[in-house]
């Protein structure tokens, strides 16, 4: 997680440390933006929270807090900020209304969705949970506040093993990752029931493209995010969520790395690790781009697109939500 004073930080500041993966032409655009955002949110008492994911001009420019969806769920808890701007996808925007119910979460594109989010309902949940009686439902953070209510705890893949491990019991419901579950199902001997989800953009790697880059690269470390299919993991030097990616190369400044996940990651950690080779490719999440600076000012200005989520299912979602939270890391 980095947490960033753009207080004390001028905009020629920001560009000095983006101009690496920011080009002059398209900074022109960016930097009014970037002044009118970051006023606006000092006016209003806002802070604004994005995803590891978001593009360099987002993450460096207006972020107050970058991170993981575990840290921002987190950190959403601890700030005395009146609104909170949720720079990613819906699902994290109402994980943190859900953990701040008397304050204004919103997102600057309603539409940004998440393939697993997507790929299970509540009627899918109560249907599981009829044909495993008693087995305890795990969701990943990654499902709608409607999913999180008929599940008894959230995970992150942060803390998947630890939150599986942590009720006590020989068997849960895993939803909706697929490929997760089978990466927890290997980390434990708690036996895993799993959904068909998939993120769009994770199970497009393949172990074949990993080993190639390694074998052009012998020196390289490789990364990967556990949604990723489980060759490609396995083909990995190590596995973990975004914000373990961005600790794991802060601190062993390898001298190359291919961070087997979204694209914006490897812009956004090699700024921050000027010494570090980062090896592509790497495929784009369409959900998160959908979040440009030009709508979070707009909701910021408007106050628009604001997450409401019913009484009913935020209170039993939230629950979930915060068993996850006592848990943490
Ligand atoms: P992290 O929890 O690792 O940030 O991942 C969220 C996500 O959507 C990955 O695709
Ligand atoms: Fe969802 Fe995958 Fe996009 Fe993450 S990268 S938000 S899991 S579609």
């Amino acid at each position: 997680m980095s947490v960033k004073d753009l207080t004390t930080n001028s905009l020629n500041e920001i560009y000095k440390k983006i101009s690496p993966v920011i080009p002059e032409v398209e900074w022109k655009f960016h930097a009014p933006l970037i002044q009118k955002i970051n006023k606006l949110k000092k006016e209003k008492n806002a802070v604004i929270l994005a995803h590891n994911y978001q593009t360099p001009e987002i993450y460096h420019g207006v972020a107050d807090i970058s991170a993981d969806s575990l840290a921002l769920a987190l950190e959403s808890a601890k700030t005395s900020a009146d609104i909170i701007v949720l720079c990613g996808v819906h699902f994290m925007a109402e994980t943190a209304k859900l953990i701040n119910p008397e304050k204004k979460v919103l997102i600057p594109d309603m539409n940004a969705g998440c393939s697993l989010a997507s790929s299970i309902t509540g009627k899918d949940v109560r249907m599981l949970k009829e044909k495993y009686p008693g087995i305890p439902v795990v969701s990943y953070v990654n499902t709608s506040a409607e999913v999180k209510a008929e599940s008894d705890i959230c995970c992150t893949s942060a803390n998947a093993v630890k939150v599986v491990e942590s009720l006590g019991v020989d068997k849960v419901i895993f939803i909706p990752d697929h490929y997760l579950a089978n990466y927890v199902q290997k980390n434990t001997k708690v036996q895993i029931i799993s959904w068909q989800g998939t993120c769009i953009v994770h199970e497009k790697f393949t172990a074949k493209e990993v080993q190639d880059i390694r074998k052009e690269n012998p020196d390289i470390k490789i990364i990967a995010h556990p949604e990723c299919p489980p060759d490609v993991i396995s083909s990995a030097d190590f596995a973990g969520s975004t914000s373990n990616m961005v600790s794991y190369v802060k601190k062993n400044q390898p001298k190359k790395i291919l961070l087997v996940t979204e694209c914006s990651m490897s812009d956004n950690v090699r700024i921050e690790n000027p010494n570090v080779q980062f090896i592509t490719p790497c495929n784009l999440c369409p959900h998160m781009k959908t979040i440009t600076l030009n709508k979070v000012y707009d909701c910021l200005r408007n106050e628009s697109n604001e997450i409401k989520i019913s009484h009913n299912i935020a209170t039993m979602a939230r629950k979930s939500v915060q068993r996850m939270a006592e848990i943490g890391r």
